[in-house]
């Protein structure tokens, strides 16, 4: 089978979890290609201990990501660092002439999504996508084709969100995230908004106006140091949009981003009701689809239906058993994968450099909207 080299930049807990998908190939059973992964790069050299003693394949590690894209082996890249240094290590990565999975939001802002997107234009023969992997959960991929089926009748209304409780103690220590200068003004819209996004927009279900609410609730959280400093970023955003789909169905989708949902670890959801089907899929109860179907006149019963594990990819565990979040990560990575070997993803394709600008334009008329007090119409 082809291997793929691989670098990684960024070690933390997203580069842990790419590295330990990869560690596990041989859990998929008809990949095109295998990555392999060659080098690490992190500012924070503690990190490289796990990977070293995990990965015999590794090269070279090393603080600067330059030496890393300089290395003739490896041909792609896992980038997963602070938003603020999105934009410079994903342009120089596309202009090094490897291959990209980036993580989200891809750029900090809209300008600096708008020169990512730049580049790309000027390397068509680098794949570029975007990490996002709760579409690959089997409930979601059961709601994405029953929308491709066109199951809905007229659709009445979407709701989806991804709920964090993880900033709810305000003693948390404040971290990137929760820093405006480095996670950027998008806030909980930049860490959260595009899994929230990327299958509605895979659908076609762009927003045409957004009218947003966006909090922040804990306003100050110690540092390291045990100081009071000002915590400025968005904790939670409700964006209430309008979208209108190319056959001219109207309908409100609400997107909520909330890092503080009482009683929520790490809630991806998303609720499609239409006068003919209903569904309702959260990764709360990630093995449980709810879905309704409506023949005029009759009764109205939601139906609970066990899922197990039907995936895009398939994979040696047995169908009855449970999907988790790190199968998700995989299932992501195989399509990637089969992307890059193929030149097509099959079922279902990460996230797209043009699916990220359209989140970034929802994000921007969010903040408008917010600022305001008004609806902002989306070009
Ligand atoms: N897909 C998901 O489910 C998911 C979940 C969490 C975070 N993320 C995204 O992943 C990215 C990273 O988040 P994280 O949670 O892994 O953060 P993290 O803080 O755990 O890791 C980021 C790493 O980048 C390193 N770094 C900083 N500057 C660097 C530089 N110049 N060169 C090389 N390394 C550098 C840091 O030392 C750190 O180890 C963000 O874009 C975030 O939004 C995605």
């Amino acid at each position: 089978m082809r291997t793929i080299k691989f670098g990684i930049i960024g070690c933390g807990l997203m580069g842990r979890e790419f590295a330990s998908a990869a560690a596990r190939w041989c859990h998929l059973l008809t990949p095109s290609a295998r990555p392999v992964i060659v080098g690490i790069c992190d500012k924070n050299t503690d990190l490289f201990g796990w990977y070293e003693a995990n990965f015999s394949s590794i090269t070279q590690s090393t603080t600067d990501y330059r030496e890393l894209l300089a290395n003739n082996e490896i041909e792609a890249i896992y980038c997963a660092v602070p938003h603020a240094l999105h934009k410079d290590i994903y342009i120089d990565i596309i202009r090094s002439g490897k291959h990209l999975l980036g993580e989200k939001p891809f750029g900090m802002d809209m300008e600096a999504n708008r020169a990512i997107l730049r580049t790309i234009d000027e390397y068509p023969q680098v794949l570029v996508r975007s990490s996002s992997e709760f579409p690959f959960f089997p409930g979601a991929q059961r709601v994405a084709r029953a929308i491709e089926n066109n199951e809905f009748g007229h659709i009445i209304e979407v709701n989806a969100g991804f709920l964090h409780s993880s900033d709810i103690n305000p003693e948390k220590i404040i971290n990137w995230k929760r820093m405006i200068d480095i996670n950027g003004e998008y806030g909980c819209m930049g860490d959260l908004g595009l899994h929230v996004l990327h299958l509605p927009l895979r659908m076609g279900w762009m927003p045409e106006t957004v009218y947003a609410q966006l909090a922040n609730i804990v306003a100050e959280r110690p540092d390291a140091k045990g100081n009071k400093v000002a915590c400025q970023t968005w904790d939670n955003a409700l964006i209430n949009c309008r979208v209108k789909t190319k056959e001219g169905q109207a309908f409100p989708m609400t997107c909520k981003t909330y890092r503080i949902a009482p009683g929520e670890t790490d809630t991806w959801y998303i609720e499609v009701k239409g006068t003919r089907k209903s569904i309702s899929y959260t990764t709360k109860y990630p093995k449980t689809l709810l879905s309704m179907d409506y023949e005029p006149g009759g009764g109205q019963e939601w139906r609970s239906e066990d899922l197990g594990y039907e995936t895009a990819y398939p994979c040696i565990t047995g169908g009855i058993f449970e999907f988790g979040f790190t199968d998700a990560i995989l299932q992501m990575w195989a399509s990637f994968i089969e992307e890059l070997a193929t030149g097509s993803p099959g079922r279902f394709g990460c996230a797209t450099p043009h699916e990220t600008r359209q989140s970034h334009l929802v994000f921007t008329a969010a903040l408008a909207s917010q600022k305001d007090n008004k609806v902002i119409r989306i070009a």
